[in-house]
């Protein structure tokens, strides 16, 4: 059967290899060709191990590969036979020239769209599933009006509200889709084609239509109040460890209030990830481009807060050891900036390494999937580094555990086990309120949670 289209992805990453399995996945009819312009992670895309971890990953991916879902390296033949296009190269922080360490670096989607320009020989929808700043999709139609021919193209823009660990399941039930595009007739006709997409598995209501720079806007403002929900339960953490009040408690009684709901209210170390702080930096950027400098600083604040955050869990670890960390082994629980994923950007946990390196300690890192990337990012750092899969073993002879990761298998160790085989007085700092704290204290640990107070046995 002749596919009834041909549908690009210029990006193989986080957002755009589960993107595209799923629609290839529930459009059988579609062909769905992912590129990239790195080799190596399309090879791991065409073999069992794939580059990314994502539950439910590669279930969806092995049923699709090869009939209408294929990853290559071909992107001048990719954009040659496709109609729809869809833009999901990344978009990090600016570390050069004007606007470096807050505005986006565009430069790989411009390269994108100019390869695009250069190799289209038909008339095409492209679509920005990037994350990029308002008004990008403005200087992308501008590159592509370049064109000498009468090719056309119809710039849409579809955010990526999926998030890291439960993609497949955002994926397929997500809780909007969102399409802006302009208010021409080609531009609504193209909005369409994407609905025609999308209505194949998500139900008509939750697929919205806005013009272009409302929806480019909604991904940076969703991103900004998802980061600043935690932003402000985590400061009342340092209050609570004050006062003896217990964040759990307080987020309870507030989450059950219908207006604020209970979501996104759980007390950590910090939040991490690659999309909050660039996003929120990115929007404090152009605010202040705008000339708009009270609201960047209500937003910056949302991240400083989240950077005292994490300094904060070093300064009490610190301090609840003795005041010196010098050659005391810390057993840290989880590198990835959070669970079920193996992805460690802006992972608190790099942070916090780098901090207690400073400080002279010891370090050995568990995680059951992030070990690889933690190498990566810690690589070339001075102090001493272990890596260990197996937790029992990475605690070994430490003096303390921290936990960075929220996974799971941390809440049902053998604790006892653990404690027998740490250095007296043997500490645990919860950076993300996991586990059972009373029972730990009373097996002897020395507990020190997130916003709670502290259970010590001196
Ligand atoms: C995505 C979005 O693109 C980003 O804007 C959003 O905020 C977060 O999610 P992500 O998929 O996580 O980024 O990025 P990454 O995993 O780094 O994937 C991007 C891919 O694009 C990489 O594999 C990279 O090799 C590829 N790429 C980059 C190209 O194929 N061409 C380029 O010119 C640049
Ligand atoms: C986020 C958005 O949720 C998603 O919609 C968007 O498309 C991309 O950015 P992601 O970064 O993958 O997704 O993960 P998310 O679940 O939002 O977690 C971000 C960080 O916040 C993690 O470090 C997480 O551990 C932390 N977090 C989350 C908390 O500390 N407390 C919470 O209550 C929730």
């Amino acid at each position: 059967m002749p596919f009834s289209k041909n549908i690009l992805c210029i990006g193989a990453g986080y957002v755009g290899g589960p993107t595209m399995a799923m629609i290839a996945h529930k459009c059988p009819h579609y062909k769905v060709t992912v590129v990239d312009i790195n080799p190596k992670r399309i090879a791991e895309w065409n073999f069992d191990d794939l580059p990314i971890y994502e539950p439910g990953l590669d279930k969806i991916v092995t049923s699709t590969r090869g009939k209408n879902l294929f990853f290559s390296t071909e992107i001048e033949r990719g954009i040659k036979e496709a109609e729809i296009i869809f833009v999901s190269v990344n978009t990090p922080v600016k570390t050069f020239g004007a606007g470096a360490g807050m505005a986006a670096d565009l430069q790989y989607w411009e390269k994108t769209a100019r390869q695009i320009l250069k190799y289209s020989e038909s008339s095409k929808i492209i679509v920005e599933k990037s994350t990029f700043p308002v008004r990008t999709a403005f200087a992308m139609e501008r590159i592509l009006s370049l064109t000498e021919n009468d090719i056309h193209f119809d710039v849409l823009s579809n955010p990526e509200f999926l998030a890291e660990g439960t993609a497949i399941k955002d994926l397929e039930y997500p809780d909007r889709v969102l399409l802006g595009s302009r208010e021409t007739p080609s531009g609504v006709k193209a909005r369409d084609e994407l609905v025609k997409i999308y209505a194949s598995w998500v139900p008509k209501e939750r697929i919205i239509t806005s013009n272009i720079w409302s929806s480019e806007l909604s991904k940076l403002v969703a991103n900004a109040f998802l980061a600043q929900r935690i932003s402000s339960i985590n400061s009342f953490t340092a209050l609570c460890e004050k006062t003896e009040a217990d964040i759990t408690e307080v987020a309870r009684a507030i989450g059950m209030d219908s207006r604020l709901g209970n979501k996104f209210l759980n007390s950590s170390l910090g939040w991490g990830g690659s999309c909050f702080k660039k996003d929120i930096l990115n929007l404090v950027y152009l605010c202040r481009n705008y000339g708009l400098s009270k609201e960047a600083d209500y937003w910056e604040g949302v991240v400083r807060i989240n950077e005292y955050q994490k300094e904060r869990f070093v300064l009490n670890m610190v301090s609840a050891m003795f005041n010196t960390l010098v050659s005391k082994k810390i057993c840290l629980f989880g590198f990835a900036f959070k669970a079920n994923t193996s992805d460690t950007r802006e992972s608190p946990a790099i942070f916090i390494s780098k901090r207690l390196l400073d400080e002279k300690a010891e370090l050995v890192i568990t995680d059951p999937k992030a070990l690889d990337n933690a190498m990566t990012d810690l690589d070339g750092i001075d102090g001493k580094i272990s890596y260990i899969e197996d937790p029992y073993e990475a605690s070994d002879g430490c003096d303390a555990i921290a936990v960075m990761t929220e996974w799971e298998i941390y809440k049902s160790l053998d604790f006892e086990k653990i404690y027998r085989s740490m250095v007296k007085p043997a500490f645990i700092f919860d950076g993300r309120n996991i586990l059972d704290h009373k029972g730990l204290f009373d097996i002897g640990f020395n507990v020190f949670p997130i916003g709670k107070p502290v259970l010590t046995h001196f």
